[in-house]
């Protein structure tokens, strides 16, 4: 009965063509039958011109770790672990078992794996690679909310392991940390969600732990500039080897949810500027009719207020900056005082993180009514370089 449906170009355009990255899933619920049938079976090819995990929908599961290098690995242990990593995860996006399997997986199909590698700013420094580095792989400047925790961010090496089964995504874990050896050891993890493919009736863009939809108004891979948004092109001497990528900033956001959850649903939806049962705008229509920043209600106020989330965030408002968000939930228990440890792993994907995460962070800083309730808690930037073809492994015209 199994089939394998869609392939990543065909689930990805339909996930996100259907309501945007960070929950929309194209897995083929349309064609009849069971759809959870369909969880297994498909998969997300591990070669092309960009690395699978990007514009591909996000899935039930993802694990985000960084690793720093040993010291001495140098830029021959680095790329044999590029090789032994980008081989494993090829392997296994596929559906098939990897060198010394550990068995966790041994069942399952890919279930959408994706595996996408990255590159810190020290990655360069131990690779006596300085003179490659991007000049947009430059730290990401502090901002006045920050509450950053330094062994939760940066670090040389990232991998971004997706999957819509949760055991396939810790098999993957757990085979590339041994493939790390001793040439890179663990840095930091996080682990996050998003909603199960099949859990509700038609693929919708998912919601996010205060409730509300997100990702409706993503950068698509239909608009006519989405590439040029999201992936790197036209470098040429040192940063040509990351044309095809792209850069992915990542920030673990704590959501302050005993105070969100104190707001009345009337101010909780002026804060973000939507309807959170349908996500539509407060300037009137469905979640995918355009913003009218410039609405005026009848009794003269702002239809989306002046420090509104959409507002301060919007292209329209920061030059054109823009950035595809493709996000995981995170939840680890509770502190010590009783509030919950959850948030999002908010991941930003753009061809230019100075035209994109950090230019509307710098707004948001400022004059983003969601800033209340929410702590930016780590922070990283890599460089991602673009996809490989067959025997070939990420990061090769790097490392080579
Ligand atoms: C839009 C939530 C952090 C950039 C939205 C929307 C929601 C949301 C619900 C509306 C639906 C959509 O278009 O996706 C959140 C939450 C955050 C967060 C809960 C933190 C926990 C950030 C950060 C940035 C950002 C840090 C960038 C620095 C954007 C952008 C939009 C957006 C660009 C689209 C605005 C538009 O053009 O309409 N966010 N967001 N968000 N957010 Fe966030």
């Amino acid at each position: 009965r199994r089939r394998l449906l869609g392939t990543a170009s065909a689930a990805g355009a339909a996930g996100l063509v259907a309501g945007g990255a960070g929950g929309a899933y194209g897995y083929a619920a349309t064609t009849g039958g069971d759809p959870l049938t369909s969880v297994g079976s498909t998969a997300v090819p591990f070669h092309g011109s960009h690395q699978a995990g990007i514009v591909d929908p996000a899935q039930a599961t993802g694990h985000l770790i960084a690793f720093d290098l040993a010291p001495g690995a140098g830029r021959k242990g680095a790329a044999a672990l590029l090789r032994r990593w980008s081989a494993a995860a090829e392997t296994m996006a596929a559906g098939r078992t990897p060198n010394g399997d550990n068995q966790i997986a041994l069942d399952a199909g890919p279930s959408s794996l994706t595996v996408t590698f990255g590159f810190g700013l020290g990655f360069f420094a131990k690779t006596g690679l300085q003179n490659r580095v991007p000049e947009n792989l430059a730290p990401i400047p502090p901002f006045s909310s920050d509450a950053l925790d330094p062994r939760l961010s940066d670090g040389d090496l990232w991998v971004q392991i997706g999957s819509d089964d949760a055991l396939v995504a810790f098999h993957t874990l757990r085979v590339l940390q041994k493939e790390a050896g001793d040439t890179a050891r663990l840095r930091w993890q996080m682990n996050g969600f998003n909603r199960a493919p099949g859990a509700t009736e038609r693929p919708r863009t998912g919601r996010n732990l205060m409730g509300q939809i997100d990702g409706t108004n993503n950068p698509k891979p239909t608009d006519k500039d989405f590439a040029a948004k999201v992936f790197v092109s036209g470098k040429s001497g040192a940063e040509s080897w990351l044309n095809g990528g792209s850069y992915a900033v990542v920030r673990r956001i704590r959501m302050l949810l005993d105070s969100w959850d104190h707001l009345p649903l009337d101010r909780q939806e002026m804060v973000i500027g939507r309807r959170k049962s349908d996500g539509a705008p407060l300037s009137g229509g469905t979640e995918t009719t355009p913003v009218d920043l410039n609405k005026i209600n009848k009794d003269g106020s702002l239809a989306i207020a002046g420090d509104a989330h959409i507002r301060v965030a919007a292209p329209a408002s920061n030059g054109g900056a823009a950035m595809l968000r493709r996000a995981f939930s995170y939840h680890d228990g509770y502190d010590q005082d009783g509030t919950p440890n959850a948030g999002l792993l908010f991941i930003a994907w753009q061809a230019d993180p100075f035209n994109g995460f950090i230019k509307v962070q710098q707004k948001l800083d400022r004059a983003d009514g969601l800033s209340r309730f929410i702590r930016h808690e780590s922070s990283a930037l890599f460089a991602v370089p673009g996809g490989c073809a067959p025997g070939e492994y990420v990061g090769q015209r790097l490392l080579e």
